[in-house]
């Protein structure tokens, strides 16, 4: 059992946890994930860490209310207990002296690419930090990010923060050459991050997040296209070259389990309060 020490609500819908796990935070480096089981009959869900505290033996992640799992492990308070954690998975983010690096977040993974942002400025690196997400409201960990950054920029969907889409980063990068860029948030961000870079050849890497079960490089299910070849988004990465990957197919990918997970949802919204099982779904 992982207890939970802290939560902190980073903005509507979108939760930060910090939970017990000493010999996970012993292992962790910035780019790998957990699976978080929670319930007996809990699914495993992939969630990239945040933070970790080797001292406290204790591991953050965040985690966006989407669906049954996420809005059940949103419900849990400090002290509550999560079932079983895994980790950490995939492979640690390359973190070395690039030069000049260029860190896009976009909705709940501003959180974990702040873990790289910091990671990058403490290897020497000057490092630009952009913050995006759909609307004011929904920018979070600004204070955060400037901490850890030389230059931070927000960009809103609807422009009502900042600057208001991606636009300004095709500017940007006529003016400042970067030597590398991360990117971490909803796949269309990072299709088009790397769309943006590529003329550039800028090395941009890209947290993939293809639908995962063990996370361990056995079940085959969070296959991936990269550079022509099949990849497993777990053992393989998290983290790929962006210019290389097959951001349609992942996108198709991701979206096959559309209908049974916005019925599990429904049901979980419907019977959550209840204790008639019809939650289970
Ligand atoms: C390596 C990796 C790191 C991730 N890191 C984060 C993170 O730090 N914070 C965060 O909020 N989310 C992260 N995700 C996505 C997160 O795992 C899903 O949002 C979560 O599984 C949704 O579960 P649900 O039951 O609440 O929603 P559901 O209704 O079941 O699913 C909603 C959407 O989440 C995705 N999803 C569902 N099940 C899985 C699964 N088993 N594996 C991967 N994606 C799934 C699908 O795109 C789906 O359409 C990560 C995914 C991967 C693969
Ligand atoms: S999640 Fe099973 S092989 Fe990657």
């Amino acid at each position: 059992m992982y207890k939970i020490v802290s939560k902190t609500e980073l903005v509507p819908k979108i939760k930060l946890f910090e939970v017990e796990a000493p010999d996970i935070a012993a292992k962790s480096h910035p780019g790998q994930f957990l699976i978080v089981i929670h319930g007996e009959k809990g699914e495993r869900i992939p969630l990239t860490i945040c933070g970790y505290d080797t001292k406290k033996g204790t591991v953050s992640f965040a985690f966006h209310e989407v669906g049954k799992t996420t809005k059940d492990l949103g419900k849990l308070e400090q002290g509550q207990e999560i079932d079983n954690i895994t980790g950490p998975l995939g492979n640690p983010s390359e973190i070395k002296k690039f030069g000049k690096v260029l860190c896009v977040g976009g909705s709940v993974m501003i959180a974990p690419l702040l873990l790289q942002s910091k990671a990058m400025k403490e290897a020497g690196n000057h490092v630009t930090t952009v913050l995006g997400a759909r609307s004011e409201p929904f920018i979070m960990l600004e204070d955060e990010a400037k901490k850890y950054s030389d230059q931070v920029y927000v960009a809103t969907d609807d422009g009502s923060k900042g600057y208001k889409g991606l636009d300004f980063l095709k500017e940007l990068l006529t003016k400042e050459k970067f030597d590398r860029c991360v990117v971490m948030g909803p796949v269309i961000l990072m299709k088009d991050v790397s769309e943006i870079t590529k003329p550039y050849n800028i090395p941009t890497m890209v947290t993939l997040t293809p639908i995962m079960i063990d996370g361990m490089g056995m079940c085959g299910v969070c296959r991936v296209t990269v550079e022509g070849k099949m990849l497993f988004g777990c053992v393989d990465g998290a983290e790929f070259d962006g210019h290389q990957v097959d951001f349609d197919e992942l996108i198709l990918r991701q979206r096959t389990m559309l209908p049974e997970e916005r019925l599990s949802s429904v049901l979980a919204d419907m019977h959550g309060g209840c204790k008639c099982g019809r939650n289970k779904a």
